[in-house]
C-alpha cells in the first residue's frame, strides 16, 4: 500500500568479496552523533565496540569521557556522575518512551541498534527514507507534527528532515557532507552497528570454502589412489 519501494545501491559491503568502508563508518558515526543521537538511542554499541573498527583506543577514550555517566549506588547508596569509559554504552536521548514521545509530537524515535535489520532491504529503505523527503501531493494539506515521505509506511513520518543542510557536519576527511553523502554514511554506520560480525563472517565463509575444495581434491585424489588396483 501507499509505499515506494527504495532503488537498489551500490554499497561496498554487498555481495561475497566485500567489506565494509571504515572511513564511510567513521563519518556515519559523527552523523549519527551530531544529528541522529539528538533523538535515537544506540543502546547495543559500547563506546569499546568503536575502537579498530574507525578509531583508535585512545580516541575512543577520549570521546566516552566527555559524556557524563550516572553510576552508582556508592558506599553511600548514592547514585553519582562521572566521566564515561570503554565499557560504557552510547548515551540515550531520553529516560523512557513517555519523555521520547512528549518530544516528538506523539512519535517514537526507536531505538537504531537494529534498525537496518528490521526494516526490508534495510540499507537501501535507510537511505531511501533519509533523502526521500518532498512536498505532498498537489491538493494534500501538509501536516503540523509529520512530513510527508513516500518511503515511509502510510506517507508521513514523525521524524522531520533530520539531515539539514548540505555541510551540517565537518567529516574528519574534509569529505563534502553534502546530504546524499550524509545519508550514504550513516547508513553504513547503522549497517555496522546491527552486524559488526559481518566482515569476519565473509572471510571465515571464504576460507571455509578454499579448505573445503583443497579437502575435496585430497580425497578425491586417495580414493581414486587407493582403489585404482580393484578395477
Ligand atoms: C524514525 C533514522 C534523526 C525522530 C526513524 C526511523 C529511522 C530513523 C530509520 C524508522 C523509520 C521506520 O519506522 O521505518 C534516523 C537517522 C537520523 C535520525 C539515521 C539521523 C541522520 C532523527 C532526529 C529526530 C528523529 C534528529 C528528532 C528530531 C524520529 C521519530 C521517528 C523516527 C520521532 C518515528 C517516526 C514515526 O514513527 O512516525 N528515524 N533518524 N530522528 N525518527 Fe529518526
Amino acid at each position: 500500500d501507499n509505499v515506494l519501494h527504495p532503488p537498489a545501491y551500490p554499497w561496498t559491503f554487498n555481495g561475497f568479496f566485500n567489506a565494509y568502508d571504515a572511513a564511510s563508518i567513521r563519518r556515519g558515526h559523527q552523523v549519527y552523533t551530531q544529528i541522529c543521537a539528538t533523538c535515537h538511542s544506540l543502546n547495543r554499541i559500547a563506546f569499546r565496540n568503536l575502537v579498530d573498527v574507525c578509531y583508535t583506543e585512545d580516541e575512543v577514550k577520549a570521546m566516552a569521557e566527555e559524556v557524563d555517566v550516572t553510576d552508582g549506588p556508592n558506599d553511600a547508596g548514592e547514585m553519582f556522575e562521572r566521566p564515561g569509559k570503554l565499557a560504557d554504552y552510547l548515551p540515550s536521548p531520553y529516560p523512557n518512551e513517555e519523555a521520547a514521545r512528549y518530544s516528538n509530537g506523539g512519535a517514537y524515535p526507536p531505538d537504531l541498534s537494529l534498525i537496518v535489520k528490521a526494516r526490508h532491504n534495510g540499507p537501501d529503505y535507510i537511505f531511501a527514507l533519509l533523502t526521500g523527503y518532498k512536498e505532498p501531493p498537489a491538493g494534500v494539506p501538509p501536516r503540523e507534527t509529520q512530513w510527508y515521505n513516500p518511503y515511509f509506511a502510510g506517507g508521513w513520518i514523525g521524524m522531520p528532515p533530520p539531515l539539514g543542510e548540505d555541510g551540517a557536519v565537518d567529516y574528519f576527511d574534509g569529505t563534502p557532507s553534502t546530504r546524499t553523502q550524509m545519508a550514504k554514511d550513516v547508513t553504513c554506520f547503522l549497517q555496522w552497528a546491527a552486524e559488526p560480525e559481518h566482515d569476519d563472517r565473509k572471510l571465515m565463509g571464504f576460507k571455509w570454502i578454499v579448505g573445503m575444495t583443497i579437502a575435496l581434491g585430497l580425497t578425491t585424489y586417495y580414493k581414486r589412489f587407493k582403489w585404482a588396483p580393484i578395477k
